[in-house]
């Protein structure tokens, strides 16, 4: 099939390898030129594990282009719209000004028969907005809405084997032949069994928001449950080992630590708060203020931690910060947390620095204030504190006698709960995770 994916961020970047890895022509289109300059060069414009190999293979066959002109997707039958939608500045909305201008911009290249297809998260309701621009603008082309699940770090597997196919279209013939498009594209994955729901619009733009609201309260209930074994004395780790038994309930999500961040989970609770609001089903959501709050607490309870570490003042400690990524395997900083304790601490007085095997030039833009070293070794040395805050593999394993041989004091946050605390104890050092004894 000859498919156009509008967006080459990190969800259209790895959408359209991914298309043209199923043996589709396709053809990645972005306002950004910088960006379309280093895809046409077979180079990722940004860290994904998998993508750069992704990238070299398809492009040897002649499937996969990028363009910067919209003109390039006419031609095509199905457009993937991928482009984002951040959170309002100074509201919890989400800012739909890219999709609106993607598909404006998309409208004047359909012809008849072609299949839009919407992978941004947006709030629900705007599928149907659309629907209705493009009955005025492109009247024989249909639209779909398909919500995307990959996760940043997996992304290029999420997208090739993901849990389900989830397609929102319009009742009756159009609706039947967009989800016989996308059964088409997606061939591959459905032969291997992957579930396929097909649904109305907002029940499909619902499923993803929900997801990631499901998500984002697993996490802060752990962190919750965290806060309560810090006061009470008793071990998060063994606690959501013991509960994720459960099948019910599950293991996975249920990290204690210092919250989630990244440009998902965070902006996508809050517009969904602020989407209810406009549909008079607030109330519905206040959970999720609770749920923000707690994860927002986190950070400000790490900055006390580090104080109470450094013996309770920050002023003249010199802290070190293993992680900038909002996760491991990852360039991605925004909203990360270990960023916003780094800011935080060097607010009061701290002077920090920052260490991240990918992430650094992405923390400089964002945080220009704070130093940055990509060599842990010399990032370490002469700390009198050290703050694991994001989990990439470097430092779980880093050894305990070996580190302590470089900093001045052996005081260690463990922002993940990911390291051993006895051996770290054992070699010396002043231990403290998250919700652990
Ligand atoms: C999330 C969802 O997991 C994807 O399914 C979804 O497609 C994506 O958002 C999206 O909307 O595009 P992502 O933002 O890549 O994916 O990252 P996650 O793996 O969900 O992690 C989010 C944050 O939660 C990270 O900061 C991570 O460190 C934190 N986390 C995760 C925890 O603190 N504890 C956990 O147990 C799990």
């Amino acid at each position: 099939m000859r498919i156009s994916v509008i967006g080459c961020g990190y969800l259209g970047a790895v959408h359209a390898a991914c298309m043209a890895k199923l043996g589709h022509e396709v053809v990645g289109i972005d306002v950004d030129e910088r960006r379309i300059g280093d895809l046409q060069a077979g180079r990722a414009p940004f860290f994904e594990p998998g993508l750069p190999e992704l990238l070299a293979e398809v492009q040897a066959t002649g499937r996969l282009s990028f363009s910067t002109e919209m003109d390039d997707a006419a031609g095509a039958g199905v457009h993937f719209v991928c482009v984002g939608t951040p959170q309002r500045k100074g509201e919890y909305a989400a800012d739909l000004r890219y999709v609106d201008a993607a598909f404006a911009s998309l409208a004047a290249h359909l012809r008849p028969g072609d299949v839009v297809v919407g992978k941004s998260t947006v709030p629900v309701g705007t599928a149907a907005r659309l629907a209705a621009d493009l009955a005025g603008t492109a009247p024989e082309a249909v639209l779909a809405w398909n919500p995307e699940f990959l996760r940043e770090g997996f992304a290029v597997a999420d997208t090739l084997h993901p849990d389900r196919f989830v397609y929102g279209v319009p009742a009756g013939g159009t609706g039947t032949a967009a989800a016989a498009a996308l059964d088409e594209v997606y061939a591959a994955p459905l032969a291997d069994g992957t579930p396929r729901l097909v649904t109305d619009y907002a029940t499909a733009e619902l499923v993803k928001t929900a997801a990631n609201s499901f998500l984002a309260t697993k996490i802060s209930f752990i962190n919750a449950m965290a806060e309560l074994c810090d006061a009470a004395g008793a071990d998060v780790t063994v606690l959501a080992d013991a509960i994720g038994l459960d099948e019910r309930i599950g293991r996975r999500f249920l990290n204690a630590g210092i919250g989630f961040g990244g440009g998902c989970l965070p902006k996508d609770i809050r517009a969904f708060m602020a989407r209810a609001g406009e549909l008079g089903a607030d109330q519905a959501l206040t959970f999720l203020r609770e749920v923000d709050a707690i994860n927002m607490r986190r950070r400000t309870r790490v900055v006390e931690m580090t104080r109470e570490l450094c013996g309770g003042s920050l002023l003249g400690k010199r802290i070190t910060v293993l992680g900038a990524a909002f996760k491991p395997d990852s360039d991605d900083v925004r909203d990360s947390p270990a960023l916003s304790v780094a800011a935080q601490l060097q607010l009061q007085g701290a002077t920090v620095t920052v260490t991240d095997p990918e992430a650094l030039a992405n923390a400089k833009t964002r945080f220009p204030e704070l130093t940055y070293d990509p060599v842990p070794e010399t990032a370490i040395a002469g700390a009198h504190a050290l703050l694991l805050l994001t989990e990439w593999r470097q430092y779980t394993s880093l050894d305990p006698a070996a580190v302590g041989a470089q900093v001045a004091e052996r005081n260690i946050l463990d922002g993940r709960n990911v390291l051993d605390p006895a051996a770290w104890r054992a070699a010396g050092w002043k231990y403290k995770g998250i919700g652990r004894p």
